[in-house]
């Protein structure tokens, strides 16, 4: 392959932060083009990144670029007709986490990807953290013996995002529990090899973001109107699965905690386990221990890591990492609590897939 053509769409925070300047650093990648719904929002990009057109239409771009390569870094809920139409375009996609803003896009875009044969990767970075994959080959060695539960972590003591592409139900579809929620999800699924759940209940709170005083007081530098919180700030769930594994999910922007945490704990018949730190519980010749690492893990960028193994998916046409199915099967979980919480019963997870 010559080299490989990327396009943006959604040209904001994460595209400016993480996908632009890691595929600058690669060689072999040109950025021929960006897109966003705002006009100023894509010039700038473009300017400030020596990308040469930029569109207000993706359509257009998908029309008139010719593209191996495109990253979907619009809000949630517009997730899906970027990344179907850059499929059908006949190009691959890295589309940002969660999926979608509902399980119904996330279908059509998994839908969408088999039948082009364009590969879609969903952008979960935490995929790479080293202390995740240790305790995933720990699991799979079966050093921790049958894992029959867990606590899926993504806690912040204060860290709503100020924007409304988070904020807007609209735009987010969901609060944390998409947000931050899906990687704790993801993360724990991948740990555990994306066994079957059955069923999920979920409880939903909104306690500080439409709350004036909180608003003001705003964060990461930015305030936001309390009338304009649309979604909830706290999400709590219990998922249960067909080989008998339970899941506990805890997620929120804000809570009076310690610290922010984001991990997992996971308990096994031969051991236990956590990240954030990492530790191990385990017994050795009949005396209970607690392992701590004493090496720090490698100093890995997730988020550069993503974009190489996007492009070497890319490049080898197959997906390398986080491939749409299993982000399908995350917004499916997400999904069930979500509705669980609406409807205050425990509910099926949709898995006909
Ligand atoms: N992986 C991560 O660590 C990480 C971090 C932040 C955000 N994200 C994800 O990235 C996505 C965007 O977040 P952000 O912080 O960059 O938001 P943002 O609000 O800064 O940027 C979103 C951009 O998309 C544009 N847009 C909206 N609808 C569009 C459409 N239909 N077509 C083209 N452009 C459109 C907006 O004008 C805006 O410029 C979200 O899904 C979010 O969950 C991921």
């Amino acid at each position: 392959m010559s080299r490989i053509k990327v396009g943006i769409v959604g040209c904001g925070g994460i595209a400016r932060s993480t996908h632009v300047p890691y595929y600058k650093k690669i060689s072999e990648v040109e950025i021929v083009a960006c897109a966003d719904v705002d006009f100023n929002a894509a010039r700038s990009l473009a300017e400030d990144f020596k990308i040469p057109r930029y569109y207000t239409d993706f359509n257009d771009m998908f029309e008139k670029e010719e593209l191996d390569a495109v990253s979907v870094c619009t809000p949630n809920m517009f997730h899906k007709d970027p990344t179907v139409a850059a499929l059908k375009a006949g190009a691959h996609v890295l589309t940002e986490k969660p999926m979608a803003g509902n399980l119904r896009d996330a279908m059509e875009m998994y839908e969408v990807s088999k039948k082009t044969g364009g590969i879609l990767i969903i952008g979960f970075q935490t995929r790479f953290r080293p202390d995740l994959n240790i305790l995933k080959d720990m699991v799979n060695a079966g050093e921790l013996g049958e894992i029959y539960y867990s606590r899926a972590l993504a806690l912040r003591r204060w860290g709503i995002p100020p924007k409304k592409t988070f904020i807007s139900k609209t735009l987010a579809g969901a609060g944390p529990l998409f947000d931050i929620g899906c990687y704790a999800v993801d993360f724990t699924m991948y740990i555990m090899n994306f066994p079957e759940p059955k069923s999920a209940f979920g409880v939903l709170y909104t306690k500080f973001g439409n709350n004036p005083e909180a608003a003001k007081r705003g964060c990461w530098g930015g305030t936001w109107n309390p009338v304009e919180f649309e979604v909830e700030d706290n999400a709590f769930a219990l998922v249960k699965f067909k080989n008998d594994f339970t899941m506990l999910l805890e997620t929120n922007w804000a809570s009076f905690i310690d610290r922010d945490r984001f991990g997992v704990e996971l308990l096994g018949t031969k051991g236990g386990a956590r990240l954030d730190p990492p530790e191990i519980y385990m017994e050795i010749q009949g005396v209970r221990v607690n392992v701590k690492p004493q090496d720090q893990p490698p100093n890995i960028d997730i988020y550069e890591m993503r974009i190489k193994k996007f492009i070497e998916s890319v490049k080898e046409g197959r997906p390398l990492f986080s491939p749409a199915i299993e982000g399908l099967r995350v917004q499916a979980i997400l999904e069930a609590i979500y509705r669980s919480a609406v409807e205050d019963r425990q509910v099926p997870v949709e898995w006909s897939f």
